[in-house]
């Protein structure tokens, strides 16, 4: 076994990273591809769940930032900024501390899961709460970082974090020795989409695939612009990392949709949720809620005939389930108290 060297090593030709720089990398990327027993009989397609929840700091982010903070610090920036409904800032705060650079973040007050926030001010990042939704945050990045060149923007704006997240359909690929004939993804910003789809381009222009995927994009229904291709002006859904009303790579991600011949659809929060606790109950793989979504799609287009039976489908599960927390308790009953007492655990457990 040799050890897993993060995605800029493992995928150093396709990377923009200049030989002399300094590597920023906590090991992220090589995710587990998991066979999903229960979805596959569900939806009479051979089904595998992409986990991404297991890189470093819980998400995909990881891909992305690697090689953007690399680029910052080759570049000689100071620190790194951005705005996020949680996990790029979570992202952004740890690998700019391996860097040794300063980490700011603009996040939208009290939409922003609790574990997610623990991680930017376990990384000591500038955290600011702003009154507005993440699109006002992006708004607001951008602005600033282009104020202050000392910084560096780290969203998917920036297209080092692009090509690092196309590591995950080089992985995919390699993996599988094929692509899968359909890729489901939850879709927020639009920034992964966008770079799974590339991702996928590069192998099959370099003859490593004979066929690239159709891309299956799923938007919460309370938020999902490119479904009704309108922005929406106050997104909503209970999966806060996808609450986004004005995706910044909406041009992309159509041109993927279109030239995959792949859709985008909206799933309800009560699909996502069914999803997301099919995902712990059923298959044993806890995500976050905006993660769910794409399984929820998956459903939904196994149900609504759009997903052919018998096709190799992956879906990313983007995010750990331990990023929020609340939702996760949501309803859950209270634990049972027992004293010390074997027989009472036998009791409460109702062995015979
Ligand atoms: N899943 C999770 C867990 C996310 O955190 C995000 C985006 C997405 C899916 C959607 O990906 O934006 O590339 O379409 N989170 C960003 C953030 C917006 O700030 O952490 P996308």
């Amino acid at each position: 076994l040799t050890r897993w060297p993060g995605v800029i090593e493992a995928y150093r030709d396709r990377m923009p990273v200049q030989p002399d720089w300094t590597v920023v990398t906590l090991g992220e990327g090589g995710t587990p591809l998991l066979r999903a027993p229960h979805l596959s009989g569900q939806t009479g397609c051979e089904v595998f769940l992409k986990v991404d929840g297991a890189n470093p700091t819980g998400s995909f982010k990881d891909r992305g930032m690697t090689v953007a903070v690399t680029d910052a610090l080759a570049q000689g920036k100071q620190g790194v900024l951005c705005a996020s409904t949680g996990n790029t800032s979570a992202s952004a705060a740890a690998y700019a501390t391996r860097a040794g650079l300063t980490c700011a973040v603009l996040v939208p007050q009290g939409k922003i899961a609790l574990g997610k926030l623990a991680q930017a001010v376990a990384h000591g990042a500038r955290i600011l709460q702003i009154d507005g939704n993440f699109d006002d945050c992006l708004e607001l990045a951008r602005k600033t970082a282009a104020d202050f060149p000392v910084t560096a923007l780290v969203n998917s704006v920036n297209p080092a974090r692009i090509a690092g997240q196309a590591s995950a359909a080089y992985e995919i690929c390699d993996e599988l020795g094929r692509a899968p004939d359909v890729h489901c993804l939850p879709v927020g910003n639009a920034g992964n989409i966008t770079a799974y789809w590339a991702g996928y381009r590069a192998y099959l222009a370099d003859g490593l695939i004979t066929a690239a995927p159709r891309m299956f994009g799923f938007q919460a229904a309370g938020a999902a612009p490119l479904v009704h291709g309108e922005p929406v002006t106050a997104p909503e859904t209970i999966a806060t990392a996808i609450r986004i009303g004005a995706p910044a790579s909406w041009g992309p991600a159509v041109a993927a949709r279109d030239e995959s011949h792949g859709r985008f659809a909206a799933v309800t929060d009560d699909e996502i949720l069914a999803a997301y606790r099919l995902l712990s109950a059923q298959e044993g793989v806890f995500v976050e809620p905006a993660s769910a979504a794409s399984v929820a799609g998956l459903l939904q287009s196994a149900a609504d005939g759009t997903l052919p039976r018998g096709s190799l489908v992956v879906c990313t599960v983007t995010g750990h389930g331990l990023k929020d927390p609340d939702t996760a308790l949501l309803a859950a009953p209270e634990p049972t108290v027992v004293p010390i007492d074997p027989a009472a655990v036998a009791a409460a457990l109702e062995l015979a």
